[in-house]
């Protein structure tokens, strides 16, 4: 039934792993998850995940264990065990640049090639985004972003913003209705993943409980230790083909001592900052240097002044300063 309340109906076809209609298998017959792991390419992207992503244990688990079970699922309907489709949706907490946005876009990509999403794409809002300002304005608001999310995900970061409890009039309030409606009748081509600071999302839910209730996983996000900071920079620079030379690779764990100490601090996101100033002073060095000769070893060092002209060292000369940003 196309009975969808709000008549959200797929842009695109359905899968193909439907129409093809696999006849259903003996009680006796044996399948290897094995073989249906790498069909879906599942273990490539949890690889990935793995390699490509520092820590996170805890968020790479349940992902893991999310891919294990709707593997099972399908093997299960492959004898004929219909069941409904499990709840996928979810919260993600943790402080900023902890890797949220990053995840979710992975998330989409692994639930597409799992079968459980259509397009798997990833629409990442805020509250601006769903609701109005004026009457009558939140509800087309609101449909419009989850008809373009349907297939994929819905990402809604500072999810908590939606409510606002010292105003019941809030236009907020229409939006998450309409999104809980949506949450429950589309559950099976839509994953919502609310993300933010995990005591603002406490009191969001503890206000919204239809929304606790639905969601599924609660994924939290740790700060990274600074061992993991220093990782995700050398990633970072070797993604970007940089290389931090001995000196460079000291200066930048003085650094992340220091950074994380210090205001605006933003984890992994505070570490790209870094590593772009860092291109930058590298890129202005070689410039200016006397000798206008390079050769590639040049053109790809980063060096340990590049990172020491951070104004995160020049905290003892002004204090009181507020580093803003590396
Ligand atoms: N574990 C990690 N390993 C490597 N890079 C990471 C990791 N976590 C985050 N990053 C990188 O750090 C940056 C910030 O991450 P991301 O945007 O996913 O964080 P976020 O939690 O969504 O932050 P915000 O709350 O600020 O939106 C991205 O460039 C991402 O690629
Ligand atoms: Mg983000």
């Amino acid at each position: 039934m196309s009975g969808a309340p709000f008549g959200f109906r797929p842009d695109q076809p359905e899968p193909d792993t439907d129409e093809e209609a696999t006849e259903q298998l003996p009680a006796d017959a044996v399948v290897d998850l094995a073989a249906a792991r790498r069909e879906a390419g599942i273990d490539e992207v949890l690889e990935r995940l793995d390699t490509e992503l520092v820590g996170l244990a805890p968020v790479k688990t349940r992902i893991a264990e999310i891919a294990a079970l709707l593997l099972v699922d399908r093997m299960r309907e492959r004898y004929g065990i219909a069941a409904p489709r499990p709840t996928l949706h979810m919260c993600f907490t943790g402080n900023p640049g902890t890797g949220k946005t990053t995840v979710a876009l992975r998330m989409a990509d692994l639930l597409h090639r799992l079968g459980y999403l259509r397009r798997g794409h990833l629409v990442s809002v805020t509250r601006d985004d769903l609701v109005g300002e004026y009457v009558g304005h939140t509800a087309p608001k609101t449909k419009d972003v989850i008809k373009r999310a349907m297939g994929g995900v819905l990402f809604i970061d500072e999810a908590y913003y939606l409510y606002k409890a010292e105003n019941d009039r809030d236009y907020g309030s229409e939006s998450i209705e309409i999104l809980l409606q949506v949450m429950e009748a589309h559950r099976d081509d839509l994953v919502v993943v609310l993300a933010g600071y995990a005591d603002k999302m406490d009191t969001f839910f503890a206000a919204n409980p239809g929304m606790q209730s639905r969601i599924a996983h609660h994924i939290t996000f740790p700060d990274y230790t600074v061992d993991e900071l220093e990782e995700i920079a050398v990633l970072m620079t070797d993604g970007l083909h940089y290389r931090l030379s001995d000196e460079a690779r000291e200066a930048l764990r003085r650094y992340l001592d220091r950074r994380v100490g210090q205001p605006w601090f933003a984890n992994a996101r505070s570490v790209r900052n870094a590593v772009e100033r860092a291109r930058l002073r590298q890129a202005r060095r070689l410039v200016e240097q006397d000798d206008p000769r390079v050769d590639l070893a040049a053109l790809t060092t980063i060096e340990a002044p590049d990172l020491l002209a951070s104004r995160v060292f020049r905290e003892d000369a002004e204090p009181g300063a507020t580093v803003r940003s590396a």
